[in-house]
């Protein structure tokens, strides 16, 4: 079914109601502008995003909508659309002392998107994820959509993790959201907890089970080395990444959107070999811009996209290299658009000078 687009939607949208849509997200008009110039200005405008048109509109204007186009108004991010505009409320409203004592820079949908089409979907009818430091929920969310667009996956239970008070409410009511959209397929618990704290359960708490598939946009931050719960890992982010390959099944794989600071240096030595004797790489997606995969956070970080497999160091196999232009980084794709190559790992000594 071909997709709506932005133009699509506020074409059919009548000129007082563009204006007050203009309005409500700040965009500033020509006080005699006229409706083709308007639909231009917003169709044009970043801010506005087609998840935030589609969730503002009622369901008369959804009917409205379809009636015109003579189709159902499905997009493609419909599932995504409430956590996105979650945490498009929580990027205008929160500090941004707030934002950095919890690490708290949201993905995009096309970002989690595409970080979900880079999973290989294990050939099991009933599937765990897990997605640690879930902000809104949107990676989690994402990889379910997936799953359950594939006929051979029957279920899918879906954990999300998240510490902080106000992304917590916004994850739980993305959740309800998207098990009434995704139907009686989708089980999704969301929890407050800490992650760090995951890696040894408390007494009394019922331990959490493990996981086939993990995906993850950790929060990043130095670590006190006093830090217990830290393990000795230099950044919140790689101790995320070790308590989620603690939580996968054999075989399971883990895609996390990280700095790239841990493939090299001193400091992430002792993290780098720990973390290597279980988890197999298998994949890389580098972003060639140093701020794009955050283009509305600005957060400026050498991102990279990275797919493990728990395995042993032993099990070798290929690293493939894939990379988005300047472009493309907001909305990158996995093969057509990116270049892709293949690399021999594990044994093969370039793959370990990098990693290990
Ligand atoms: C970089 S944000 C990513 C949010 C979401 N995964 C996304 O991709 O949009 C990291 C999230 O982890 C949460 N967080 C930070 N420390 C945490 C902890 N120790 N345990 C659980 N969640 C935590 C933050 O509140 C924030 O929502």
């Amino acid at each position: 079914m071909p997709r709506v687009t932005k133009r699509d939607a506020l074409k059919s949208l009548p000129r007082q109601r563009l204006v007050r849509l203009a309005h409500q997200f700040s965009i500033r008009l020509e006080p005699r502008a006229r409706k083709h110039e308007i639909v231009d200005e917003l169709a044009g405008s970043r801010v506005l995003s087609i998840p935030r048109i589609l969730a503002s509109l009622d369901h008369d204007e959804r009917k409205k909508i379809e009636v015109r186009l003579g189709r159902p108004l499905v997009h493609a991010s419909d599932v995504l659309t409430h956590a996105d505009v979650h945490a498009a409320e929580l990027r205008e409203t929160q500090t941004d002392a707030h934002k950095k004592k919890w690490g708290q820079y949201f993905t995009s949908a096309a970002i989690a998107t595409f970080m979900a089409s880079l999973l290989d979907i294990p050939e099991t009818s009933h599937l765990r994820v897990l997605d640690p430091g879930a902000g809104t929920g949107i990676l989690g969310l994402s990889l379910a959509r997936r799953l359950l667009g594939r006929g051979q996956v029957k279920a899918v239970e879906l954990f999300a993790i998240e510490q902080e008070g106000a992304a917590f409410e916004r994850l739980a009511a993305s959740f309800d959201v998207a098990m009434r959209d995704l139907g009686p397929r989708l089980r999704a618990h969301a929890i407050q907890a800490d992650v760090l704290g995951l890696a040894t359960p408390q007494l009394g708490t019922e331990p959490l089970p493990s996981f086939d598939l993990i995906i993850s946009n950790p929060p990043y931050f130095k670590l006190p080395p006093a830090e217990d719960r830290g393990g000795d890992a230099p950044n919140i982010y790689a101790r995320f990444m070790e308590v989620a390959s603690s939580l996968l099944e054999p075989g399971g794989r883990m895609c996390f959107i990280i700095p790239r600071s841990y493939a090299s240096g001193y400091y992430f030595k002792r993290f780098r070999r720990r973390f290597h004797r279980r988890m197999q790489l298998e994949r890389v997606h580098l972003f060639e811009s140093r701020s794009r995969a955050f283009v509305v956070d600005k957060v400026l970080q050498e991102n990279i996209i990275v797919v493990y497999r728990k395995a042993g160091p032993e099990s070798g196999g290929l690293v493939r290299i894939s990379t988005s232009t300047t472009r493309e980084a907001s909305s990158p794709r996995a093969s057509n658009s990116s270049q892709s190559r293949a690399k021999p790992c594990s044994r093969s000594p370039p793959a370990r000078r990098t990693y290990a």
